[in-house]
């Protein structure tokens, strides 16, 4: 059985997993529409990841004896700048989760809920990869600039790096 004040963080956890899916499906949109198609469909595949783990942390919360709870959350940003924007605020975006992620694997250790705390090793993994993964690709769209060759072969990558679900929401 969890306690309370883990239970209550869980279920912020689940609203941020849950809002980090609508963000990035928010931006897959706004690059579908912006000519890069490959951007969007990696994209769209990562707000779905995000909804797994979202639900990853909700049967968590309800097999340990908790009640997994859905908050209401604001609308994600819909309009960016540019490719460069999109993934700036993918980048602070997943550090910012890894904070909190963090935060909470600290609340294990504080109330000795090590079975909450071992769960969240495989989302600390997780952020691990996402963080190095996100930097990666900021990285490229900074080194190409304007250069609008770049930029394709950029979308093209975006492209073959994702795998299962496509753009138009099939496998
Ligand atoms: Fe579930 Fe990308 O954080």
């Amino acid at each position: 059985m969890i306690n309370g004040k883990i239970e209550t963080a869980l279920n912020l956890q689940i609203k941020k997993e849950e809002f980090s899916s609508r963000l990035y499906l928010s931006m897959a949109v706004w690059c579908e529409v912006s000519g890069y198609p490959g951007a969007a469909r990696f994209l769209y595949q990562h707000a779905e990841e995000e909804r797994l783990h979202m639900l990853k942390i909700v049967r968590f919360v309800n097999e340990r004896g908790g009640k997994a709870e859905l908050y209401a959350m604001e609308e994600p940003a819909s309009e960016f700048s540019s490719l460069l924007d999109v993934f700036t605020q993918v980048l602070s975006h997943e550090e910012f989760i890894t904070q909190s992620i963090n935060e909470l694997y600290g609340l294990t250790v504080e109330e000795k809920d090590y079975a909450t705390g071992t769960f969240l090793q495989w989302f600390i993994n997780e952020q691990m990869e996402e963080e190095n993964l996100m930097r990666t690709i900021l990285d490229k769209i900074k080194l190409v600039g304007d250069d609008k060759a770049g930029m394709f072969h950029i979308d093209k990558e975006l492209e073959e790096m994702s795998t299962g679900t496509s753009s138009n929401g099939t496998a």
